[in-house]
């Protein structure tokens, strides 16, 4: 609810007060307590802070770790740097956002798969790689994904 998302900013705030450079370390907190920074914290924490509300939003979409929107139940994490894309990458990710039927940085409808981009995962001799809850798999195909999404029971 409203006043719990108020009561968690509240908090954060008061947590890293006196910390100089203290707007991450109360992002991490709410986010950590509520799985992500809901838009109703976004005002508490601007006049908390003394900040603009246009400056915290800059804040959460710079830090691609940082999410407005819960995340889903798998996250899966889509290589799009050099050597992915030379080997397939971008068709892999036109296949994931076609498969999930959402973009980049957003999640199912259902709630069940939120899809981000990642830039490399050291895995470039056996591209193009996607991470899975946070577990790498290499040389990926479109019908591999599938299988493994599948494995995870989305
Ligand atoms: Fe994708 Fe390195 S570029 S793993």
């Amino acid at each position: 609810s409203d006043d719990s998302v108020r009561a968690v900013a509240c908090q954060a705030i008061e947590q890293y007060r006196d910390q100089p450079g203290n707007l991450l370390p109360i992002l991490h907190a709410v986010q950590h307590a509520l799985g992500c920074i809901p838009a109703g914290a976004v005002p508490v924490l601007a006049e908390g802070l003394q900040l603009s509300r246009a400056e915290i939003h800059g804040v959460i979409s710079f830090y691609p770790h940082l999410r407005s929107t819960p995340a889903g139940t798998v996250l899966l994490e889509v290589c799009r740097a050099e050597a992915c894309q030379a080997m397939g990458g971008e068709k892999l990710a036109d296949h994931a956002q076609q498969r999930l039927g959402c973009s980049f940085h957003a999640t199912t409808a259902d709630g069940a798969i939120t899809l981000e981009p990642v830039y490399c995962l050291g895995l470039c001799a056996q591209s193009p790689a996607v991470m899975i809850n946070g577990q790498p798999h290499a040389r990926m195909t479109a019908g591999k994904l599938d299988r493994l999404l599948q494995a995870e029971g989305v």
